[in-house]
C-alpha cells in the first residue's frame, strides 16, 4: 500500500514492525499477526553485509509481502543509487537510506523524487544530525537510529532522546515524518511515542518467538495512549523526564 507523509503525520505517532526477527518460514503466519492487531506498516530491514555486518533480504522478500501493508523499506546498504529503483519496482512505500552510505544522498533523493515512495534519509547514532541539514528540501522522513544498524534486539541507546528533541528542531514546520528504529520495547514505547515522533519503528519485541499479535496488540495500545500527550512543539523540546525510567525490559 502507498502512503504520504501528510498522512503518517496526522495518523501519529504510527507503529512500523520490523520482521527482522519474524519466522521466515512461517511469514505468512507471522504477518497475519500484526494484520490481527491492525498493523499497516512492515519495516523490512536490508542490510548487505558491507554498510553493516549482517545480510538479510532483498527486493523479492518485499515484493512478497502482501500490498495490504505499507512496505516500509529500511536499507542499510552500502552505495544505494544503483540499488534504489528495485525496491520501487517491488512495491516499496517508503524507502530510507543512509547519508552515511553514499557520497550522493541528494542524488538518490532525486531519483526517488519521481518514484511515488516516502523518500527517507536515516543517521547511525553516531552522525551528527546537521548533516541532513542540506537536505531538509528533498526528504520526507527522518528515521533516527537508537542503535547501531546490524542486529535486532539492542538496547536503546539514551542519547536518542536529545537527538530525537534535535531532529524535532530541525523538520519543525515542514512535511518530514520524524521515525525512530532500535530498542523500542513494551517497557519504553510510550514515553517514546509521548516524545513526539511519527513513527516508531519495533521489531523483536514483538516478533520474541512467543506471542507476536499480543505484543503488537499490546504495543499499539501503549502508542495510542501516548497519542494524547504527543505533540509537536516548535521549540522540539518536551519535558526532560519522560524518558525516565526508558531502559530495556528487564534491565
Ligand atoms: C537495526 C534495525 C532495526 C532493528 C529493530 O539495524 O534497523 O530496525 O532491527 O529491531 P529491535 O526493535 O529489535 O531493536
Ligand atoms: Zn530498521
Amino acid at each position: 500500500m502507498k502512503t504520504t507523509a501528510r498522512e503518517l503525520i496526522d495518523r501519529g505517532p504510527g507503529l512500523s514492525v520490523g520482521m527482522l526477527t519474524a519466522d521466515l518460514l512461517r511469514l505468512g503466519e507471522e504477518l497475519e499477526a500484526l494484520d490481527a492487531a491492525g498493523i499497516e506498516l512492515v519495516h523490512v530491514d536490508v542490510m548487505d553485509g558491507v554498510f553493516c555486518p549482517m545480510t538479510t533480504v532483498g527486493p523479492p522478500i518485499v515484493k512478497a509481502l502482501p500490498d495490504r501493508f505499507v512496505k516500509d523499506v529500511h536499507l542499510m546498504v552500502d552505495e544505494p543509487l544503483e540499488k534504489v529503483q528495485a525496491y520501487v519496482d517491488a512495491g516499496a512505500g517508503i524507502v530510507t537510506f543512509h547519508v552515511e552510505s553514499t557520497r550522493h544522498p541528494h542524488r538518490v533523493l532525486q531519483r526517488l523524487a519521481a518514484a511515488g515512495v516516502v523518500r527517507g534519509v536515516s543517521l547511525n547514532p553516531g552522525t551528527p544530525l546537521t548533516s541532513v541539514e542540506p537536505l531538509l528540501d528533498e526528504i520526507e522522513l527522518l528515521l533516527v537510529l537508537a542503535v547501531n544498524p546490524g542486529w535486532g534486539g539492542q538496547s536503546f541507546i539514551p542519547s536518542t532522546e536529545r537527538r530525537l528533541a534535535e531532529a524535532q528542531t530541525l523538520v519543525a514546520g515542514r512535511e518530514i515524518v520524524l521515525a525512530v528504529d532500535g530498542g523500542i520495547t513494551k517497557g519504553n514505547v510510550e514515553p517514546v511515542a509521548a516524545l513526539g515522533v511519527d513513527l516508531i519503528v519495533t521489531g523483536s519485541a514483538v516478533y520474541d518467538g512467543v506471542a507476536p499479535a499480543d505484543n503488537a496488540r499490546a504495543m499499539l495500545e501503549a502508542v495510542r495512549r501516548a497519542r494524547g500527550e504527543a505533540t509537536r512543539p516548535p521549540d522540539g523540546r518536551e519535558s526532560p523526564a519522560v524518558m525516565a525510567g526508558v531502559t530495556k525490559e528487564g534491565e
